[in-house]
């Protein structure tokens, strides 16, 4: 299968993203043909640091190869050096129903959090996001929750041009981890992670143990005592269950019984240690790829070389197809 998933370069992956994405690219890498990009083009639709973007470009491939994804096996690139991206985003434009865009939710939010900035970008964010996809003729497309509707879009963006100019594009599936699609914020546990939230609501996949633990330390948890999972009454301790299962891959029956008799304070100190052993290893390869800087370069350099070659003869046939030049 052709796969592809992207993130925005835009600041330190968190356990969320973890498990809801990159687990599943891992996974997928060994069997599938998968695509891997930095969305750079999408992060500039939010305030950002120029001096710093294409930092957090090599940072963020060093932390996919860190996280377990081979290089080798997968094409890993940046979105703006492959002009396709942005071409075919225009031509999507003109078949894409307004409608559709102020429906999306994450657009609302993020007009909403971004007032001063409310740029034509956020609104037609998911169009790009829609021609990132197409132009590989992906069959599935592994995110969190979040992107489910995006993808969803991206779908019935191909459907109408394929009604209106004849079959061109593959409708793409979406593909959402069984567990794990929607990790929540540390602090307000009925908030999604985000990275764009403060530092002490989410957990870095490089978190140092000192900072795990005194995230953990005081993460929100509920009135009550028991270790449960009810996602209304214990939103907290739910959360906290759903990444301590997923880390030890243990279920959730499972750990309930276990921590029975334990207080929130012996399960968080269980928790930290779990993490902290878990997230070891990413932060060593981290550390080592982040004098690597050549070779991430080179990778990066190797993946936008085969994205377009991909993207040139989709281009191609995008262009006949639409009677351009
Ligand atoms: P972003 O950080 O918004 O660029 O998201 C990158 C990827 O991580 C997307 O596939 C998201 O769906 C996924 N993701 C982001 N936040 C979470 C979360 N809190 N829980 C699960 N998946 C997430
Ligand atoms: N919008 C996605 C996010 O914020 C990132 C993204 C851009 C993406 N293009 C994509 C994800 C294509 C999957 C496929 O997480």
């Amino acid at each position: 299968m052709r796969i592809f998933s992207g993130i925005q370069p835009s600041g330190d992956l968190h356990i969320g993203n973890y498990l809801g994405a990159i687990k599943q690219w891992i996974d997928l890498q060994h069997k599938n043909e998968c695509i891997f990009c930095i969305v750079d083009l999408h992060a500039i639709t939010a305030p950002y640091d120029k001096e710093n973007l294409s930092k957090h470009i090599l940072e963020q491939t060093g932390s996919y190869i860190a996280a377990g994804l081979n290089p080798e096996k997968v094409i890993i690139f940046v979105q703006s050096s492959v002009k396709e991206h942005a071409e075919l985003y225009w031509l999507l434009n003109t078949v894409t129903p307004l409608g559709e865009l102020y429906r999306m939710t994450q657009f609302k939010e993020k007009v909403k959090k971004y007032k001063k900035n409310e740029n034509a970008g956020l609104l037609n964010y998911p169009i790009l996001q829609a021609a990132d996809i197409l132009l590989y003729d992906t069959q599935a497309v592994p995110v969190g929750e979040d992107q489910k509707q995006h993808i969803e879009l991206a779908r019935d963006i191909a459907r109408i041009f394929n009604r209106k100019f004849g079959e061109t594009f593959v409708l793409p599936k979406v593909k959402l981890p069984s567990h794990g699609a929607r990790i929540m914020s540390l602090t307000e546990p009925t908030k999604k992670m985000s990275k764009s939230d403060g530092e002490e609501s989410y957990i870095s996949l490089f978190d140092s143990p000192e900072k795990i633990k005194k995230k953990i330390k005081s993460a929100t948890t509920d009135t009550g005592k028991e270790i449960k999972y009810d996602i209304k009454k214990k939103p907290g301790i739910s959360n906290l269950l759903t990444i301590y299962s997923l880390f030890s891959e243990k279920p959730i029956e499972e750990l309930e019984k276990e921590m029975k008799e334990k207080s929130y304070k012996a399960f968080k100190e269980e928790l930290t240690s779990l993490l902290t052993e878990k997230l070891e290893s990413f932060r060593r390869k981290k550390e080592e790829f982040s004098s690597r800087k050549v070779y991430i370069e080179e990778i990066l350099k190797q993946g936008e070389k085969k994205a377009r070659t991909l993207a040139e003869e989709k281009m191609a046939e995008v262009k006949r197809k639409m009677g351009l030049q």
